[in-house]
């Protein structure tokens, strides 16, 4: 199989299939990305991925390339490119997707498989099949979403919690088709992975709404936290008790900083764009609140930094604990904590980051900040103190060893992640969102 794309998603499917026994060709335009992977070196943090690489790669089973000419010969194709959000706009950027299936549309053979997985507007499966059918009448496109996490790539590959296949109009095609994944996921299948076979429309829209329906409850915890502050009622005590219904459920109810990453803000933003395109734009209103929620989490952040240096941070010293997205990735698109150090520093703090993965992508981008190695280097004559990724490290903090460093005890814990009564026990000054 080929597979166009090696970033989070495309790098881990190729290892990950390639590991279940497929011969996998990975493509990718990004010469010095597929240097590292060939040589076994994953050029991104993900835990767990890089031993996946080098096994497959010890098998012969797995190789590296930026030449699509690779792709010939191989029978299914995946399509794992990116699909960011459009500079000034809401839509998605879908520049990627149409250069990756224009390369690999005349290197196909008849029977072949295109399966795209890339995040997508509803519509552009059927697009991409069309463009497919013009090269190679008899090959085919199948849409077959992805719903790995970052952190947990790995094991969501292995072991999914769903298959989606979007399959082809005409009944032939979508039983050829069906029968090619069935093989390539014959593994998760034989463990009794559910599987929902769709048309294109259905498989495309399964992807935004599933990211839409975890960006709205996330949202919505941060709504509950935003009444919480204005009543002094605990958020997190709320949400553990309407957790306890099964039909809510407890799993992304953490209020916080809210969501960042490369998925739900820009998805949920391409879903309204592309609603609006279809007329529909009402029905998904409700998703621009989510948005703004979720933005106004990280404005409360600096507020409530503000307000706990006694009105002004002008010269105050700020260490910021965490820069990627979310713990165990050192993604900081769209991250939530860098948005709020930058904020802080162009509001005249000077400010710390540290991360124990995300630094080097981070001063890439933000090169305006200072950045340390450690939470303690970090700290150093901090006045104050953020938690704003929950990596474990941070959760286990002492608050006596970081007192002896800090100028000022004073925490704030942007991801309800420490135990508010330690910390106070410690002498800190310590606020968190939706608490009192
Ligand atoms: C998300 C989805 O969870 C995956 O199912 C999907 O495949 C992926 O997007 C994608 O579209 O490729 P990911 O972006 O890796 O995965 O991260 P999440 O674990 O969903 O977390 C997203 C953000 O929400 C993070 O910033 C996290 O800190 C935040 N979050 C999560 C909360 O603020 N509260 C929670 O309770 C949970």
């Amino acid at each position: 199989m080929t597979v166009v794309g090696c970033g989070y998603l495309g790098a881990v499917h190729a290892a990950c299939m390639a590991s279940v026994g497929h011969q996998v060709v990975g493509i990718d335009v990004d010469g010095p990305k597929i240097e590292s992977l060939q040589a076994g070196k994953a050029p991104f943090f993900e835990p767990g991925f890089e031993q996946v690489l080098q096994e497959a790669l010890a098998t012969g089973r797995l190789t590296f390339t930026t030449d699509m000419a690779s792709a010939s010969g191989n029978t299914v194709h995946f399509v794992c490119v990116g699909t960011p959000q459009r500079a000034g706009e809401n839509a998605a950027d879908m520049t990627y997707v149409n250069a990756a299936v224009g390369a690999l549309a005349p290197k196909l053979s008849p029977g072949d498989l295109v399966v795209g997985k890339s995040t997508v507007p509803v519509g552009t499966a059927a697009r991409l099949a069309a463009i497919v059918a013009e090269h190679e009448p008899t090959a085919m496109l199948a849409w077959n979403p992805e719903f790995l996490r970052e952190g947990f790539a790995v094991e969501d590959t292995l072991t999914p919690d769903r298959l989606v296949y979007g399959l082809p109009p005409t009944p032939a095609a979508a039983a050829t088709a069906k029968a090619m994944l069935d093989e390539v996921y014959a593994i998760p299948l034989s463990q009794d992975t559910p599987l929902v076979t769709t048309d294109y429309a259905t498989a495309e829209l399964v992807k935004v709404a599933a990211n839409s329906f975890l960006a709205t409850k996330i949202s919505f915890i941060n709504a509950m936290a935003e009444v919480c502050e204005a009543t002094g009622a605990d958020v997190v005590q709320l949400a553990d008790a309407i957790g306890h219904d099964a039909r809510i459920g407890r799993r992304f109810l953490n209020a916080g900083l809210g969501f960042g990453g490369g998925c739900l803000p820009k998805d949920i933003r391409a879903f309204m764009a592309r609603a609006g395109e279809l007329g529909a734009d009402q029905a998904l209103a409700f998703l621009r609140e989510i948005d703004s929620i979720n933005i106004r989490r990280r404005v409360r952040m600096v507020d409530l930094a503000r307000e706990v240096c006694g009105g002004s941070i002008v010269g105050r010293r700020i260490a910021v604990l965490g820069a990627a997205f979310k713990p165990n990735s050192d993604d900081i698109r769209d991250s939530p904590a860098l948005d709020v150090a930058a904020q802080l520093q162009v509001q005249g703090a000077t400010v710390t980051v540290t991360d124990p993965e995300a630094l080097t992508n981070a001063r890439r981008v933000w090169p305006g900040l200072n950045y340390a190695d450690t939470a303690l280097e970090a700290a150093t004559d901090a006045d104050l103190v953020l938690v704003l990724t929950e990596w474990d490290q941070y959760r286990s903090l002492d608050p006596g060893d970081l007192a002896t460093v800090v100028a000022g005890k004073r925490m704030l814990d942007g991801r309800n992640a420490l135990d508010p009564v330690r910390w106070r026990n410690a002498g800190w000054t310590y606020r968190a969102l939706g608490r009192p």
